[in-house]
């Protein structure tokens, strides 16, 4: 993805450089001092801190830059920090964020329940945090949080699945295969809370064809704590293939169907099953679900290797962390769209949610390319510009 998307989406962006201006110390009113002194050079709008898990994975990186130019755009300063996915790393960003001075931090979590004394300096300075993506878990101190439907996402993943299989159509009515199938399940990483959302709404979608024994889970592995992949890693995911082709797989039988939370996972898996034979002679690769229309799936989607993606437009939940950024620092509450669905354990946080879409090969066009999310070009190559 280049630069160039992202600030397009934020031209799209009401600006609102007069609120910014004088937004002061954001929601806490005892700022008068200048929160936004501290060391660092004063903007008009003042300074954010965004706070990323990880680029490794593309869409985090695209998140952050697209979170960035629209804060810019907006008149704001912006501290970025990627955190390779290191929790005492972001820790410290977020610490020094605070010190800096910051007005207001965008957070996307690598362990949602691992910031309590950031979050407690952040009320305690009466600056308010956004719960990015992922929400931030066991604290008060988180005040809104934007991000896609969890639950749906993960209802998508399984759908996809079921439609590969043959046992519905797209559009929701019986397919015509009978099975059973053999199937097994992937969850991403525990710490992460959208990980129980995605894996929830899959199995409740499974679940019917687990029972009448249309799918059949073979390694028997139906736990999302022995499903789950630590950090998303796509060499765990890997690993865990391997083993359970080895150990469940030994007797002739072969997978024909992976529920895969997220791209990275996907390729990992594929990785496995290529190395055991799959995809090639008359072993068929089994159908493949994934998360984030990374570019390199995307293309393995079109050469028919991976079935499916969900793509969630990440440019529009940056946008909408704008929005509601905007919204505290002029001294308002953002509107939420769902007041009853994340609880953190602590309160139920105001969320906004955004909608998510399943990629098949024949969709790509029409969802990504068309939407301007990757070039017909990249598609091909398989690697972003
Ligand atoms: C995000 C997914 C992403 C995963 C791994 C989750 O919190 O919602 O979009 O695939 O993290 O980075």
């Amino acid at each position: 993805m280049s630069t160039r998307k992202f600030a397009a989406v934020a031209v799209g962006m009401t600006l609102a450089l007069s609120l910014a201006a004088c937004s002061g110390g954001g929601a806490g009113e005892t700022e008068d001092d200048g929160a936004a002194g501290g060391g660092t050079e004063e903007t008009e709008g003042g300074l954010i801190g965004v706070a990323m898990p990880t680029q490794t994975s593309e869409r985090w990186i695209a998140d952050g830059e697209a979170v960035k130019s629209g804060l810019e755009e907006a008149g704001y300063e912006v501290d970025l920090q990627f955190a390779g996915d290191d929790i005492p790393t972001q820790s410290q960003q977020i610490d020094q964020m605070i010190t800096k001075g910051a007005e207001l931090l965008i957070i996307a979590a690598i362990d949602g329940t691992a910031l309590s004394g950031q979050l407690q300096a952040a009320a305690d300075a009466g600056i308010p945090v956004i719960s990015y993506d992922r929400l931030i878990r066991d604290s008060d101190n988180v005040d809104f949080y934007v991000t896609f439907d969890n639950y749906e996402v993960g209802v998508q993943q399984a759908t996809s699945l079921l439609v590969g299989l043959g046992l519905l159509n797209a559009d929701g009515s019986e397919g015509t295969a009978t099975g059973p199938f053999n199937v097994e399940l992937f969850a991403g990483s525990l710490d992460d809370n959208n990980a129980h959302f995605f894996w929830q709404g899959a199995i409740d979608t499974l679940q019917p064809f687990m029972d009448e024994g249309t799918i059949v889970v073979k390694s028997g592995q139906t736990d999302i704590e022995q499903a789950a992949i630590l950090r998303w890693q796509q060499e765990t995911a890997q690993k865990r293939m391997e083993d359970l082709l080895t150990s469940a797989y030994n007797d002739g039988s072969v997978v024909q169907g992976v529920l895969a939370p997220y791209d990275g996972i996907s390729r990992g898996i594929i990785t496995a099953l290529q190395n055991a034979g799959y995809g090639s002679g008359d072993k068929a690769m089994p159908i493949i679900t994934g998360q984030d229309a990374e570019i390199a799936s995307v293309k393995l989607i079109a050469d028919g290797v991976q079935y499916s993606t969900i793509f969630k437009d990440t440019r529009k939940l940056a946008e909408q962390s704008v929005v509601a950024a905007k919204a505290y620092l002029a001294g308002d509450e953002p509107e939420a769209n769902d007041t009853e669905t994340y609880d953190n354990g602590v309160k139920v946080v105001p969320s906004y949610l955004l909608e998510s879409d399943i990629v098949y090969a024949d969709n790509i066009n029409s969802l990504l390319v068309d939407s301007g999310y990757w070039t017909a070009e990249e598609v091909a190559s398989g690697v972003s510009e």
